[in-house]
This record gives structure tokens, sequence and C-alpha cells, in this order.
């Protein structure tokens, strides 16, 4: 039998989906381990394996065929838009991806004026402010801290992930607009769909009875 990998993005994500897998008879101990500087684990029974990546990597190990199976933040999928069949909604990890900034940057959604966005995000940025609201925009992209770009005049607004709103609302940001609502999603490699076609649907299958 051939071996199936699991990507999961680093993080408190991928503790959430081991949670899940373990539910479906689906273990592997070793990688729980925060101390460990092993990559790669095995489960030798089940013939599994499982790796953690940065979550904008997982897509690429999915599409690419390196990962049978993913399990990442749909933020990431919509930012990478790689060729990866999404199966599956967890139900975990939800948030939403929201324009922010200064109540007073809220006209400038509005006015037609030009309006510059820093964001991590920066094709879902570019989607959402060409495609659908048909502004002109200037998107900077960030790796992080987006929120500090409005408070130091890099940027209007920010395009960015919203959970529980703290980080905006300590700094004196709030959102203006909702883009789409996010969750951890399950993705998987278009080939392995077809060759691993019984396997994967029993795993998606146990998986959709939880969430
Ligand atoms: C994310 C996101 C926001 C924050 C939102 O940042 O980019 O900054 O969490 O969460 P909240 O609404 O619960 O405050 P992350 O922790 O990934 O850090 P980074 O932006 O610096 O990468």
């Amino acid at each position: 039998m051939k071996y199936l990998t699991f990507a999961l993005a680093k993080g408190r994500l991928a503790f959430d989906t081991l949670d899940l897998l373990e539910k479906c008879g689906i273990t592997c101990e070793e990688i729980r381990d925060k101390k460990t500087r092993k990559l790669l684990f095995v489960n030798e029974e089940l013939k599994l394996k499982f790796f953690l990546s940065k979550a904008a990597d997982v897509p690429t190990y999915v599409e690419l065929g390196a990962a049978d199976i993913g399990v990442v933040g749909k933020d990431t999928i919509l930012e990478e838009g790689r060729n990866i069949y999404e199966v599956l909604d967890l139900n975990i990890g939800k948030c939403r991806m929201c324009v922010a900034g200064p109540i007073e940057a809220k006209k400038k959604l509005y006015d037609g004026s030009l309006i510059r966005i820093a964001s991590k995000y920066p094709h879902i940025a570019t989607d959402y402010f060409y495609n659908k609201k048909h502004q002109t925009a200037q998107i900077v992209k960030l790796n992080g801290s987006v929120e500090l770009a409005p408070i130091v005049g890099l940027s209007d607004v920010i395009v960015d992930i919203v959970e529980t709103g703290t980080t905006l609302k300590e700094n004196g940001l709030e959102v203006l607009e909702e883009i789409c609502p996010l969750s951890a999603r399950v993705v998987v490699n278009e080939v392995s769909m077809k060759m691993e076609s019984e396997r994967i649907r029993r795993i998606v299958k146990d998986l959709s009875k939880l969430v």
C-alpha cells in the first residue's frame, strides 16, 4: 500500500486538526512533541506520513503532489490560487477577511479616490478592490503586524484577518468592510483524488462526521 502524506499548516490549527484526525483513528503522537526537530513523521501501521509546514506552503506541497492531503486556512487557499481540490470545511480556525482602518478612512472606500492598502494578502486585496468593488487601489505587501500600516501612515486601510477583533481595537482601528468568512479546509491533490480515491474519501467522510 502506498503512503498517504498529510501537510498541516504549522501552529494551533495543526493541533486542532490532529485532535480531529485522532477521533477518526488516525494518530501521530510524535508530531505533537514541540521539542522535536524532526520534519517528517510516519505511522507505519496506517501507511500515513505527516509533516508541518508554513501555511502558505501547504497548497504548494499539495498541488505538486508532495502531499496528498493538506489542512490549511481558506485565506491561504485564496491567496495562493493553486490547482487543488478543496473538499471539506473543518469549521475550526474561524475568522473573517476584512478591510479595516481608522473610521475616517471609511469614506475613501466609497468616494472613488485612490486608496492605499497594506496586506499580507495582496491577491485577495487586489481581487476584492479591482474585481468586486471596481476601485483603483495601490496594494502594498507586508509580512506581518499589518495593523501598524495605517497607524504610521503607510496605508489608508488594511486587508487582514480578524478573529477576536482585539488587535484592531487596541490600535484604534475598525472593521470597515467584510470580504469573506474563513476557516480551515481540507485540500487534496488532483491526481491523488483519483488514484487513492477510496482511502481519501474514507478519511474525508470520517472527518465530515465530526464537523
Ligand atoms: C493575525 C492577523 C491579525 C490578528 C487578528 O495576526 O493578521 O493581526 O491575528 O486577531 P484578533 O482579531 O484576534 O486580534 P498573526 O497573529 O497571524 O500575526 P502577524 O499578522 O504578525 O503575522
